[in-house]
């Protein structure tokens, strides 16, 4: 099985987008064949500060290897050292009906929170089919708000298999149900473009800020509370101990439970959690030399790839000629 996803480099990395995409990237290292990349171009839709993209490119690429991704045993690259990607998207924005990028629910989200209405924003799910066709990938791990875009890949590899015969795999995309929503300070879906988020490698103090910044409603200490309703238990429950959390569980079932004191307690738990891959993180960040390595090397081998699936559908489409 071929397994295949992307982050945006466009800003600090969140225990949303660890929990939605990279744990499960890095456990998938195990089942099959996995291809991992930093998506710098998508990244473009909201990015327009070339110092702020260069960096936050060599940055992702170092997140993912800090949490445990091995460049050994995957093909870990960036999405423009493989140009072949965007001649792809030309091919299939042809063949891609306006109302499927329309019924897209994140462009209108994303012109809600106040990004400009680009066209790269509105045919954005386009390039993701790209990204995803061209490497022919079978399953397709993201967060929740993810699923669609990797059905309009779907919709679209159906209608090139259909109008110029069998080319593309057909991509699943692959959903932890646990973890499907992480939600943000604020209560809304944790997202580096609402502002609410707890980004993985800061420093403890300012993580600390960041957790007690949790907003929490005004139920009385001894009053019974709905743990499944209240953000603070949610995110908790992704580091808290077994034991521990049920406890705690306890606590807001039967009233007994102190958000001042279970803030503390998570900002405990996030700092050991990501102890080792905070120790890594930062001698990746004193070796950029050694990153734009292990990428170069690992475009290399997308490009491979890539430009088979290309060859192909230049020839099927009549680009050959
Ligand atoms: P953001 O919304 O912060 O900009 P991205 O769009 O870069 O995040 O998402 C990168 C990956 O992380 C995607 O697979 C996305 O589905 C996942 N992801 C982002 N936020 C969350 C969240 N709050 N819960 C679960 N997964 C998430
Ligand atoms: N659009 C995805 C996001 O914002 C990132 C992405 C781009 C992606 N291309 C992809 C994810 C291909 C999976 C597969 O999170």
């Amino acid at each position: 099985m071929r397994i295949l996803s992307g982050i945006q480099p466009s800003g600090q990395l969140h225990i949303g987008n660890y929990f939605g995409m990279m744990g499960p990237m890095i456990r998938n290292m195990a089942r099959g064949e996995l291809y991992a990349f930093i998506v710098n171009l998508h990244a473009m839709t909201s990015v327009h500060d070339r110092a702020r993209l260069a960096s936050d490119t060599l940055g992702a690429a170092a997140d993912f290897l800090a949490l445990g991704l091995d460049p050994e045993r995957c093909i870990f690259w960036v999405q423009a050292d493989v140009p072949e990607v965007t001649e792809l998207t030309w091919v299939l924005s042809t063949l891609t009906p306006m109302g499927l990028l329309e019924r897209c629910t994140s462009y209108k989200d994303k012109v809600g929170k106040g990004l400009a209405a680009s066209h790269g924003l509105f045919s954005y799910p386009v390039l993701m089919a790209a990204d995803i066709l061209l490497y022919q990938a079978n399953l397709v791990p993201v967060g929740k708000d993810q699923k669609q875009h990797v059905e309009v890949a779907r919709d679209i590899a159906i209608k090139f298999n259909n109008t110029f015969g069998e080319t593309f795999v057909l991509p699943e995309p692959g959903i932890e149900t646990s973890v499907a929503t992480v939600p943000g300070a604020d209560g809304q879906k944790m997202s580096k473009s609402y502002g609410n988020t707890i980004p993985i490698f800061l420093d403890e103090k300012e993580l600390k800020k960041r957790v007690m910044a949790i907003v929490t409603d005004a139920t009385p200490v001894e009053a019974p509370k709905n743990p499944d309703t209240c953000n603070l238990f949610q995110i908790y429950k992704l580091f808290a101990p077994a034991d521990r959390l049920a406890e705690v569980n306890a606590l807001y079932v039967n009233g007994g439970a102190m958000y001042g004191k279970i803030k503390l307690e998570l900002v405990d738990l996030l700092w050991d959690y990501f102890r080792e891959a905070r120790a890594k993180r930062a001698e990746l960040d004193r070796n950029p030399g050694y990153l734009r390595e292990v990428l170069r090397q690992g475009a290399e081998k997308a490009r491979a790839k890539a430009t088979v699936t290309l060859d192909l559908v230049r020839e099927r489409v009549g680009l050959k000629y």
